[in-house]
């Protein structure tokens, strides 16, 4: 097995593991590697739609996205299908995916099945460094504090592709989690609010949580706690949803003729309610 890593921050691209197998002691590996590098990535890995849920199944039990419409063979399974000319784009700024559910996923399996041939990359980002550098000011105001997600606009803005479908849900989500928690299985301490669905911090006012919200999703994009994954086809990438955030760059822009089409299946794994 080689293992390369993509930045200092996290992100490491893995040679000589085989997606297929979905064995404990394969999984186990691939486990282990994630929650050191939080986000792995694999290429040339031709795997079918019930290998990818099999490798998913063993990080636990699936999740239905709340507001995208599934494939119609695999209702664990969404396509995400982002055109040349499509105006809104799927996860293109900072975010955890799902924040506003009481319990956030844990896992993403990303398999690319089409992808142009520039542009289109997915970039990560490290919360437990972000919380380790945070200034320590804002460390104490934020002690012990808890802040609302909410989904505010995301079943609307579903509505908007025309190229993705969603399933007919239009309600909203809203539900407070820590802003510091603590991650599950290594322990570490991760800053967990994201720009995409953090929208106040409770018991503190409005003006002073608007400061402070702003400060931390400022400090939490400085590129030095990022990595960057330049797709290729039938590459997957596995990321810790709990202590990364990512964004997928949608550089296509059409007027200078790059525009072209990029195709993923997504399969999330439930995650737990942060504490
Ligand atoms: C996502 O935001 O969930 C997917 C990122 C990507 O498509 O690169």
């Amino acid at each position: 097995m080689e293992v390369k890593l993509l930045s200092g921050a996290l992100g490491a691209e893995i040679r000589g593991i085989n997606l297929k197998d979905s064995s404990k002691e394969n999984w186990e590996v691939i486990n282990n590697l994630m929650l050191e590098h939080k986000v792995l990535f694999f290429r040339d890995q031709d795997i079918t739609c019930d290998e990818q849920i099999n490798l998913a199944k063993k990080f636990g039990p699936l999740e239905k996205h709340v507001y995208v419409k599934s494939l119609k063979d695999y209702p664990e399974i969404i396509r995400i299908i982002k055109g040349a000319d499509e105006k809104h784009q799927w996860g293109e700024t900072w975010h955890t995916d799902v924040s506003y559910n009481p319990k956030p996923t844990k896992v993403i399996i990303l398999r690319s099945r089409k992808i142009p041939p520039v542009g289109g990359d997915t970039m990560f980002s490290n919360m437990e460094i972000a919380y380790q550098t945070l200034d320590e000011e804002i460390k104490k105001k934020i002690e012990g504090k808890k802040a609302i997600h909410s989904s505010l606009g995301a079943a609307a803005f579903v509505d908007k592709y025309t190229e993705m479908e969603g399933n007919g849900n239009l309600d909203e989500y809203s539900n407070e989690h820590p802003i510091v928690r603590t991650h599950p299985e290594t322990k570490k301490k991760i800053l967990y609010v994201n720009s995409m669905y953090t929208k106040r911090i409770i018991d503190m006012d409005k003006k002073e949580s608007d400061e402070i919200l702003k400060k931390i999703f400022e400090h939490q994009e400085r590129l030095d706690f990022t990595c960057r994954f330049k797709w290729t086809e039938n590459a997957v990438a596995i990321w810790d949803n709990r202590s990364t955030q990512h964004q997928g760059l949608t550089d296509f822009f059409p007027g200078r003729g790059l525009g072209h089409e990029r195709i993923m299946d997504r399969i999330a794994i439930q995650g737990d309610n942060p504490k």
